[in-house]
This record gives structure tokens, C-alpha cells and sequence, in this order.
């Protein structure tokens, strides 16, 4: 662990190499039965979908990378925040550092980069079984905030917030309301909806 340093995206890292890295920690998670929408995403879509807003964050230990995540900088209108956001992104750990708590790494680097651009908020959505990002999410002070049908995938989403200065303005029962309603919401547009 003592090796792992996080460095932002230069001339010497290949989208490749990033690929490399999701395409190995989305397969091994298939064995907890989770599928990520982008597991689809070729080196070049990597590369073009990053061109612009935000900045690459990567755990290296001797030259290679063993970690990612993109902080994308962007504007969304959620139940939660309307605003200018940190989005997280395409986070994936080496299936064999993972465990020695790099993702956390990842995190504060983006904290640092979001308060560095006066952003309040970081958000990130996951599937509801992915239950290790879940815990390490909730572990480092994301908030469940959220719950969705996203369009083409079987499971539920969920979405996380971090408030930077500690600040989330809803009290725990308006959040646990609003979840509900918000699961009702999900439930209805795929059964009925077959959305
Ligand atoms: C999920 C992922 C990003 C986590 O990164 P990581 O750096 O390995 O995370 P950590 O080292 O902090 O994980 C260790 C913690 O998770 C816990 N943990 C491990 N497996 C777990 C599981 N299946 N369910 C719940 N908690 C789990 C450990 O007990 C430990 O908790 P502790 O810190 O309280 O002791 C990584 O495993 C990964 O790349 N997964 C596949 C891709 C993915 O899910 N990306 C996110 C897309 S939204």
C-alpha cells in the first residue's frame, strides 16, 4: 500500500491502459452478479467522453495503474441539487489491490479537486447490490440520496452525494421520504411503464 500514489492523467498513461484496468475490475465483480454499462466503452470512448469538463484521478504502484475514477465537472437538476457537480466515474480498483482501501484515495483527491473549483457537492450512482461500493461510499460520508430506473439496465440505481463543507441541507427523515418516493416512482416506470 505504501508504494500507491495518485496521479492525474498525463502524456505517459494510456487510455489503454485505463481500459485494462475496468475491463479486469468489472469482471472479477461479475462474480457478485454486477454488470456495469460501461464495461462497453472502448479506449477511444474513454478517451472522448473525458475530453473536456473534468479530470482523471489514477492509483499507480511501480508505474502501473491499479486504480481509477473521473470526476466529471458538470451542471444537474436532481430532487437533491440543482447546480454545478463533481460526478464520479468510471471507478475501478485491481481485483487484487482491492481491499487496501485506494478507492478512498481516489475520493479525497476528488474532494480536492471539487472544493479547488468552489463545487459544494459530489455525487456518483451505482447498482443497489453493489454492496462494497456502497460500504466504502457510506464509509467515507456519502449520503444515500437517491433511487432510479436507469434506462437498459435490470437493476435499481442508486445515488450517493457528499456535501464538501459537511452541509447536506435535508434532514434524515426527508431523505428516508423521499427515497421511498422516489422508489415507488422507479418501481411504477419499469413495471408499467416497462421502462
Ligand atoms: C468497489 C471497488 C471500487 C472498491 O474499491 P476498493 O479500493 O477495493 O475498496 P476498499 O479497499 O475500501 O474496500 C475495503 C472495504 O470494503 C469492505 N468490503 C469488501 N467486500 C465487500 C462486500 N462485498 N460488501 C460490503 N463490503 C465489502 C471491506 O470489509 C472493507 O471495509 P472496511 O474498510 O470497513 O474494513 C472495487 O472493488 C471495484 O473496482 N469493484 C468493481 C468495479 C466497481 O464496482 N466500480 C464502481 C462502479 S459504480
Amino acid at each position: 500500500m505504501s508504494n500507491i500514489c495518485i496521479k492525474e492523467l498525463d502524456s505517459t498513461i494510456s487510455f489503454e491502459e485505463i481500459k485494462l484496468v475496468m475491463e479486469k475490475a468489472h469482471k472479477a465483480a461479475e462474480n457478485d452478479k454486477l454488470s456495469f454499462p460501461t464495461s462497453n466503452l472502448s479506449a477511444s470512448d474513454l478517451m472522448n467522453k473525458t475530453l473536456n469538463n473534468g479530470k482523471w484521478f489514477l492509483a499507480i504502484n511501480n508505474d502501473k495503474i491499479v486504480g481509477t475514477l473521473y470526476g466529471d465537472i458538470k451542471n444537474i437538476k436532481k430532487w437533491f441539487y440543482i447546480g454545478t457537480v463533481v460526478e464520479l466515474k468510471y471507478i475501478a480498483i485491481l481485483p487484487e489491490f482491492s481491499g487496501k482501501h485506494i478507492l478512498s484515495k481516489l475520493y479525497e483527491k476528488v474532494f480536492t479537486y471539487a472544493k479547488k473549483n468552489k463545487i459544494e457537492l459530489c455525487f456518483m450512482s451505482m447498482s443497489e447490490y453493489n454492496y462494497h461500493h456502497r460500504h466504502v461510499a457510506e464509509k467515507n460520508g456519502f449520503i444515500l440520496i437517491d433511487f432510479f430506473a436507469a434506462k437498459g439496465l435490470k437493476n435499481y440505481s442508486l445515488s450517493y452525494a457528499y456535501w464538501l463543507e459537511g452541509n447536506c441541507p435535508y434532514s434524515k427523515i426527508r431523505i428516508r421520504m423521499m427515497l421511498q418516493l422516489r422508489k415507488i416512482k422507479a418501481i411504477i416506470k419499469r413495471k408499467i411503464l416497462k421502462y
